[in-house]
Order: C-alpha cells, then structure tokens, then sequence
C-alpha cells in the first residue's frame, strides 16, 4: 500500500513542475507581473505539504502481536496459528506458562517466537488475585512492551493461541484510525448474556483487540497497579477494559472481531457475515468444524485458502437473482453459496439462519443480532453450497462451490415450482483488485439451460440506484 500523503507530495512537485513551465513558455512578463499574490498561495501551500514530516500508511509491519497460550494445547492449536501467521513478516510473540515439551524442539520457524510468562508470585497481590491464569496472560502486554522490539510499531494486537487473524483486513481497519491517537478496537460477545455479566464496553480477548501505541506506552506504567485495583476481577480482558476505561480510552467496536460465544454449527452465521472485513474467528473447539465433512483444523486451512487470495471479500454477501425462475442466490465469498427457490429482500437475507446455539442456555433474546429460523419449508430453506476452490485468473478470481448434501425437500409451490434440484455447483467472478472499504458488492448470476447443473455468478458494484430486492 502507498500512502496518500506521499501522492500528494508527488503531485505538488509535478504541480510546480508545470506551473513553471506554463509560466516560462506561455506567458509574457507582464501577465507574470500582474500575478505575483497567487502564486506566493501557491509556493506556501506546497511547501507546508513537504516539510510535513512523511506519515506512511499502516501496514502490516507495524502491527505488533502478543499471542498467549499454554504449552500442554500447543499440539492441539498449532494449525491455527500456524494458518495466519506469516514467518519474517508478522512481528509478535507467543507467550507461554511453561517450556514446550520435546516434540516441540527445536521450535518450528512457522510459529511465532515464544516466550516464557514471567512469574507472577512476586506481585504483592498475588494471594488476592481472582484469577491467576489470566493475569499472567494479562502481563503479555507488558513483558512484549519490556522486549524493544517496537521500532516503527502503531498497534498491538492482542490474541489467543486460538484466535484466527485475517491480517490484512486487520491493516486496513487499522488504517482508518489515527495511531497516534490512544485507540482501544475491538468487539463484544455474540451472547447477550455474556455482555451482561461481564461488559457491552470491552473487547473480548479471543476475538483480540487492538490497542495503539500511544495506548500501550500510558497503560503498561500502570499495569501492575491496575491489577491491584483490580485484582477480584475474573477475566482478563474485561480488566483490561477496566483499566484502559480509567485510562480515558473507551472502547471503539469493529464487527470483524469474533469472539464466537456460540456453539454448534456456525454456518448460518458465517453465510450472513456483516458487510465489514472479517478479522478474526475463534473458539474452534466450542463449535462444529466450518465445513461439512472436515475436521477442525483442516476446516481453518480451508478458510485460509480463500483468504490468503482476498481477505477483502471474505465472508462478504452478495446476492443476485434469476428472475424467471424466481430464484435467489446469495453468496459468502470464500465460504458458501444459498439458493432459495423464492425472491428474498437483502434485508431478509442479512439475518443469519440459526444453525448454531448460544454460549450458555437461557430464554431468548439471545443474540447480539437478529437471526432467522432454520426452516423445513421448501420456499424458505435455502439449497446450501459450500466453498471447494479457488483459482487466480489474468484479471479475476474464481471461486468454486459444491453441494455437500441434498436439501430432501420439494420444490417451492408458491412461486412456481421450479426445482434448483439439479444445480451441483456454482463458480463466483471476482475481479483481482480488492473490495473498496466497506461497500457491498453487487452481481450478476447466469445459467445455461444446456449445462444445467452448473451456474455462474459475476460480482460487480452495486448501480447508484440498485435495490437488492
Ligand atoms: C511499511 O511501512 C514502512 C514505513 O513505516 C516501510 O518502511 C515499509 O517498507 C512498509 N512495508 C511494506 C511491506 O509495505
Ligand atoms: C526468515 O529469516 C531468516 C533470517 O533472515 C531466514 O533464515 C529464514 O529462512 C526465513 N524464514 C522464512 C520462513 O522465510
Ligand atoms: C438428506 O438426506 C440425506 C440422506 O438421508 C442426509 O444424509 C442429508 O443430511 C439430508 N439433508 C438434509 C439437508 O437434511
Ligand atoms: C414467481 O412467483 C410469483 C409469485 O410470487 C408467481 O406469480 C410467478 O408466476 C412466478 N414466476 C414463475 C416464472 O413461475
Ligand atoms: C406447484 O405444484 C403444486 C402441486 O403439484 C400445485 O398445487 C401448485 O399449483 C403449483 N404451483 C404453481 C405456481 O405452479
């Protein structure tokens, strides 16, 4: 990424450039003399843009990770990490309780360096601490601030050894703040419950969170004092929302994180994502692996695979119609295609179909959003299609999505009968360049009576006055 600041220097040079020549070679020194107010406007704010001193944009080198984990679930999370993190590119640390068991030896260059969690029995408040595990996950912060490694860094992001970062969706949502700024980003629980009893004000620490650096430098001088004030708490990250709350930092949502307090089978969820770049997904062990017919950590790679293309679609909806058959379709780049056999609103669309349950049981409301019911009726129960491949082409992307199973139902009877029966698998058009910002995309789906079992759907931006409907 270049940064915008460096274009405009750029353009003033060039500007001046062609100022002077327009001056030299087109105009008589008496024009030149009648013009002397505006072009001092011009040389002054020129020059302010030059003696700015050069603030690149964010990228991925000034991202500083503090990753936590024990040793003993090393063996069972390694491919997590493992799918995101990028040797010699991401800076950061894994920290653990205790030394890595043999198997371990010597440390894969894959993983993060690890570190060993200082003893925390020293701290005078030990005996009272609520929660001893936490708080020695809490000091990461402070053990990675110790390290200097922070040459050139604007944010740390703060994760669990079972936290599945989308890095570069990451660099761009942190690119929208000012890291000079003290900024606390992150997200609350998908379980209203879980808000409840802890906070609607902090972000959780599987989903992980970003601090900037300015943040970091005022907290980790009050770390140790904070967690005395605070030493009953239970969780550790909803005492760092205390502690940063008290620092004067609130906490700023972004919907990308996802804690994932939920159970069962995400895929509702993850087909409905919101139109915001996905961060990060978590509790893999809490929930059925992503994919049907996969276990858990081959499901993560598969994600990754979609990912490690264009993070900027991933899990993005889109949905587009066959109008003469009254169908819809809606897509989950990277993840899933539906098909309903009736005309569905983008409205109605946007909700997830509750495939999965809450973190702890209780009577509704539930949820930190709206969800649909899953539906045994054949106008509402989509025909579901799963993400198989991904392919790069000259100007495009191509992603390819099969049917895992049949839906066992009868075609739609309302709207005509029109079976999507025969439909095995769907290829998706992506261009090659990123989704801007935090747009939804729009697209087209075309179908060929001959190859029937087959349908193409081409991404596109929205018209100025399309309805998704
Ligand atoms: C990231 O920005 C720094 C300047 O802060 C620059 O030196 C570095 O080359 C950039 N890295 C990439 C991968 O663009
Ligand atoms: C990382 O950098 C080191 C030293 O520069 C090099 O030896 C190693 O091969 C690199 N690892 C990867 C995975 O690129
Ligand atoms: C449809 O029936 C098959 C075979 O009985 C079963 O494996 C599959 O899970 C069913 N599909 C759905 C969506 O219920
Ligand atoms: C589409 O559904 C509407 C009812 O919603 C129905 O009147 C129309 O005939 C259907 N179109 C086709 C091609 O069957
Ligand atoms: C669909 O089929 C059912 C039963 O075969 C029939 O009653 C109904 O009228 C059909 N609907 C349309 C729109 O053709």
């Amino acid at each position: 990424m270049s940064s915008p600041n460096y274009h405009t220097n750029i353009l003033c040079i060039l500007g001046a450039i062609v100022a002077i020549f327009f001056i030299l070679v087109f105009f008589n020194q008496t024009y030149i003399n009648t013009q002397p107010f505006d072009r001092k406007i011009f040389t002054i704010k020129c020059q302010d843009r030059l003696l700015q001193p050069k603030e690149t944009a964010t990228n991925l080198s000034h991202l500083m990770f503090v990753l936590v984990g024990s040793s003993r679930a090393l063996k069972n999370r390694r491919t997590y990490i493992e799918s995101w993190w990028r040797p010699n590119v991401t800076r950061g640390n894994l920290f653990l309780d205790v030394e890595p068991s043999k198997e371990f030896r010597p440390w894969s260059p894959t993983f993060p360096p690890f570190r060993i969690s200082e003893d925390i029995k020293k701290l005078r408040i030990y005996p009272k601490l609520a929660n001893r595990v936490h708080i020695r996950i809490y000091r990461s912060i402070l053990e990675t601030y110790r390290l200097k490694q922070d040459e050139g860094v604007r944010w740390y992001v703060m994760g669990d050894d079972d936290s599945l970062f989308f890095v570069d969706n990451i660099v761009d949502v942190l690119s929208k703040y000012d890291h000079t700024k003290k900024h606390y980003i992150g997200m609350f629980s998908e379980t209203i419950k879980s808000n409840y009893h802890m906070s609607f004000e902090m972000g959780y620490g599987g989903a992980g969170y970003a601090l900037s650096y300015p943040l970091v430098e005022a907290l980790v001088t009050k770390l140790d004092e904070c967690v005395e004030r605070y030493h009953y708490i239970w969780a550790g990250d909803q005492l760092q929302s205390a502690c940063l709350a008290d620092l004067g930092a609130d906490f700023i949502s972004e919907k990308g994180f996802h804690q994932m307090d939920l159970h069962g089978d995400l895929s509702g969820l993850l087909s409905s994502h919101p139109t915001a770049p996905l961060l990060s997904l978590h509790h893999f062990e809490a929930v059925k692996p992503l994919f049907p017919g996969m276990d858990r950590p081959g499901s993560v790679l598969h994600i990754m695979k979609a990912g490690n293309v264009d993070q900027s679609r991933t899990l993005q909806q889109s949905i587009c119609y066959i109008r003469a058959k009254n169908w819809t379709f809606s897509v989950s780049w990277g993840y899933s295609v539906h098909i309903y056999e009736k005309i569905f609103t983008r409205s109605q669309l946007k909700r997830p179909i509750e495939t999965f349950q809450p973190w702890s049981r209780g009577r509704p409301p539930v949820f930190m959003f709206n969800t649909r019911p899953v539906s045994q009726d054949p106008c509402e129960a989509p025909h579901w299609f799963f993400f198989d491949s991904v392919e790069q082409q000259d100007e495009r992307v191509v992603t390819s999505y099969t049917r895992k199973f049949p839906r066992n139902m009868t075609s739609c009877s309302l709207t005509g009968n029109i079976s999507a029966d025969l439909l095995t698998s769907i290829r998706v058009f992506s261009p090659q360049t990123p989704k801007q910002g935090r747009k939804v995309e729009c697209c087209d789906v075309e179908y060929d009576y001959e190859v029937a079992d087959v349908s193409n759907i081409r991404l596109r931006d929205c018209r100025r006055d399309e309805i998704i409907a």
